[in-house]
């Protein structure tokens, strides 16, 4: 079998490049090693910038995310028993938009299906080879073993994945930084405590307190890095929710039904090498950001944004420039995104045993409140920097 592009993994970054291929005339395989409901059930991210959901809307697939998705103009941070609303829709213009990550992969697969794309679920790749002039990887499918080739590779795989692995390692240039700390998440049935997320900054550590739906609450609680979930009952879970989320201003945070927890560890990792000859890595396969501030997956369709530009470019024109600047191209705005991660991650968690580290980090809450141009600086990160390269339909 032979495509022109192989996209290993159908998470978000490889079901837009899919997409976006498609759009422009040219073939791709997506292999996937899970099954399409594992991949549509998988509770994970929910914010959506606003570059992410107008590129959707571009792509003709944002219909069911402008019926259902919630429009925020920015998030609540409560410190200090007290709550303050960052408006960045009135300071800057755009929206965040609530819809659950695995809603946005639902309506990639099923806009693929209809196109007759192939999606090999249950299948693994397991080899990638690649030559000056093709890439051949091997496929397992339930213990059967085929070969694909394609004229190039997009690593959609996310951190685990095997296509970071296929980097030479001489000259490798990666960043990682990992906190002693995980997000213990839980989905719950209860109303959400503001009408917008919320980010509590505690001496004990912070709790984010955001939602999917009027009756469902999508909440985080900051707990040690290797954390053992069966000591997490839900009585313990909803204390410490309640202590971190305690105001002068607001009732008690009210507890439900628990219907889903996972835990997610910290870590802000880059692998700036984000290509090698046939072989391009998007999204979480090449960066990682930690959780707080939502950055994850609108990264990974920033990426396919201009990996897709550039493919566009090679198979329209025979340009090879675009394809060879793709890591250039993509790590300004990575970079910008690890900063705004960290930015996040070191005010809000209370990491540091340093009697300095809550004075010094309840001044900069105070700062974000009081100050219209740091709100500002923060939302127009937070609501989405442009794409390094916009979308544009070939028949425009
Ligand atoms: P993935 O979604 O990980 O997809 C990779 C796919 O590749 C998977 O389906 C995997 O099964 C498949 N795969 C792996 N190896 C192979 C192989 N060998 N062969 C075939 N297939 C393979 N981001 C945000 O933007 N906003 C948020 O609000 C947000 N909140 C988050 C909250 C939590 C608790 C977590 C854990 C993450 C959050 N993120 C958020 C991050 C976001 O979920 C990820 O950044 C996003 O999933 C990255 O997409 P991706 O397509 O690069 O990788
Ligand atoms: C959510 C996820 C985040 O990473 C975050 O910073 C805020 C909210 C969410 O899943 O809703």
């Amino acid at each position: 079998m032979h495509t022109q592009v192989a996209i290993i993994g159908a998470g978000p970054a490889g079901l837009t490049l899919a997409h976006m291929l498609h759009l422009q005339g040219i073939s791709s395989v997506v292999i996937e090693c899970r099954g399409r409901e594992h991949i549509e059930t998988r509770t994970r991210a929910g914010i959506l910038e606003q570059p992410t959901v107008t590129l959707f809307e571009e792509l003709g697939v944002a219909d069911r995310l402008n019926r259902e998705g919630l429009s925020h103009n920015g998030f609540y941070v409560r410190f200090d028993r007290s709550t303050h609303h960052l408006d960045f829709h009135r300071l800057i213009g755009g929206n965040a938009t609530v819809y659950p990550q695995q809603e946005v992969v639902k309506d990639l697969v099923a806009h693929r299906l209809a196109a007759g794309g192939p999606i090999l679920f249950d299948t693994a790749v397991t080899a990638i080879e690649t030559t000056a002039d093709e890439a051949r990887l091997r496929l397992d499918h339930r213990g059967t073993t085929t070969e694909l080739t394609a004229d190039f590779v997009a690593g959609c795989d996310g951190f685990h994945g095997v296509s970071r692995a296929h980097l030479p390692a001489a000259g490798l240039r990666e960043f990682t930084r990992t906190y002693p700390v995980a997000w213990l998440g839980i989905l719950a049935h209860t109303t959400p405590t503001t009408p917008e997320g919320m980010y509590c900054a505690h001496e004990s550590g912070i709790s984010v307190h955001s939602m999917r739906g009027p009756r469902i609450t999508r909440q985080y609680l900051q707990v040690p890095a290797g954390t053992d979930l069966a000591d997490w009952p839900d009585d313990r879970i909803w204390d410490e929710l309640t202590v971190r989320s305690a105001s002068d201003d607001h009732p008690e945070l009210e507890r439900g039904e628990i219907v889903d927890r996972s835990l997610a560890p910290l870590r802000s990792y880059v692998c700036e090498t984000m290509q090698h000859g046939r072989l391009f890595l998007l999204g979480d396969a090449a960066h990682i950001v930690p959780p707080t501030g939502a950055k994850g997956l609108n990264l990974a369709v920033s990426d396919a944004c201009v990996l897709s530009h550039a493919l566009g470019g090679w198979y329209r024109a025979g340009t090879r420039a675009h394809l060879d600047a793709y890591s250039q191209t993509c790590l300004p705005r990575v970079w910008k995104a690890q900063h705004f991660s960290w930015t996040l991650t070191t005010t809000l968690h209370a990491i540091s045993d340093d009697p300095m580290d809550w004075p010094l980090r309840r001044a900069r809450l105070a700062r974000w409140v009081e100050s219209e141009a740091e709100q500002a600086a923060l939302g127009e990160v937070y609501l989405g920097l442009p794409f390094p390269t916009p979308w544009r339909h070939p028949a425009a």
